[in-house]
């Protein structure tokens, strides 16, 4: 392959190669995923690239993260684009472990487990999902080592999850959270979008101009939690091929549900719904500012691969 960077199939290979980075002086960035990669993973390796001496991108279907009755058999593989995208966003190495490496003799008998974040949001509705993912990214981070790692606020349950994995275990990571990549019309960058039939992916749109929505809505002084979700929830009802999962306002710290908006608590309106084959989450995180809200939609993909941020109000 003519990229730049390195495919490594195998953990010790892995390990020499961080290694021998750090005791020249480098620092390794990591960051985790499943492939198919998009402009999401993208934006987390160019913001790796632009700090660490080491970039290891892993592309690993995780199978313990998902439910038997989820989509590990169908989700989208394509180790060859996924080298290109992540050569040209600035890794140095992709690491493509085959599930016989990373779980030899079937799933593992230890497993990590995050209590109490991980009861609420998704975790409620995937039994098990988050100890795959709190697992794998324990596994990873031994393999690779000191280093910073990379998640993007799509994922914003996760993202805590994992802050607060490195926390309890004092891990020696990093953990750095970047901004929801979303397509030019709103929808969060996913790979689970390539499910979508063109019907699909059209009403799919309506999970951000909800959020977008309920972002104005803030704006404009709206301080009643029941009537920011009752709009949301609206807003998804008006789509028929959208099947909402859960629509909730929690805070940012415990995901604890808020019941109040007081103007001085971050928070989280998270979503999930299922459109067609696919199950899609979006997320708006508000901060205060003197009781004014700082609404986070992210940043959307521009006409020239650009990213701009995305301010609150109508989506285009
Ligand atoms: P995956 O869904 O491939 O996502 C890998 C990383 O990319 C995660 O940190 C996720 O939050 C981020 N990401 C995905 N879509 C994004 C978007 N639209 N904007 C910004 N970031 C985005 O998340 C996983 O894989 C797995 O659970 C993993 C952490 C790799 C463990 O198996």
């Amino acid at each position: 392959m003519s990229t730049g960077v390195e495919v490594v199939t195998g953990i010790a290979e892995l390990r020499r190669r961080c290694d021998a980075a750090r005791a020249s002086g480098g620092r390794v960035g990591l960051v985790p995923t499943m492939g198919a990669l998009h402009a999401g993973h993208r934006s987390l390796v160019r913001a790796a690239a632009a700090r660490d001496d080491l970039v290891v991108v892993s592309v690993f279907v995780n199978p313990i993260q998902f439910g038997p009755q989820e989509d590990l058999a169908a989700y989208p593989r394509d180790l060859a684009g996924d080298v290109r995208v992540a050569s040209e966003a600035g890794a140095h190495v992709v690491f493509a472990p085959a599930v016989e490496e990373m779980y030899p003799g079937g799933p593992p008998r230890t497993t990590v487990h995050v209590a109490g974040l991980t009861a609420r949001l998704c975790g409620a509705h995937r039994p098990g999902h988050f100890d795959g993912v709190t697992t794998v990214v324990t596994k990873l981070c031994a393999i690779v080592g000191a280093c910073r790692a990379y998640f993007g606020r799509k994922d914003f349950q996760q993202l805590r999850v994992v802050e607060q994995l490195v926390a309890d275990l004092n891990l020696p990571v990093e953990v750095v959270g970047r901004p929801l990549v979303r397509e030019p019309d709103g929808l969060a960058l996913s790979s689970r979008n390539a499910y979508l039939s063109v019907e699909e992916r059209t009403a799919a749109r309506v999970l951000s101009r909800a959020l977008f929505d309920a972002a104005a809505r803030l704006e404009e002084g709206v301080r009643d939690a029941d009537e920011l979700l009752g709009a949301v929830r609206r807003h998804l009802a008006c789509e028929p091929a959208v099947r909402p999962e859960y629509v909730e306002l929690v805070d940012v710290d415990r995901l604890e549900p808020l019941t109040a908006v007081d103007g001085s608590t971050p928070m989280v309106l998270a979503l999930a719904a299922h459109v067609g084959r696919a199950r899609l989450i979006d997320n708006l995180v508000v901060d205060w500012d003197a009781g004014r809200p700082r609404c986070d939609l992210g940043v959307r993909v521009g006409p020239s691969g650009e990213l701009q941020r995305v301010a609150p109000g109508p989506a285009s």
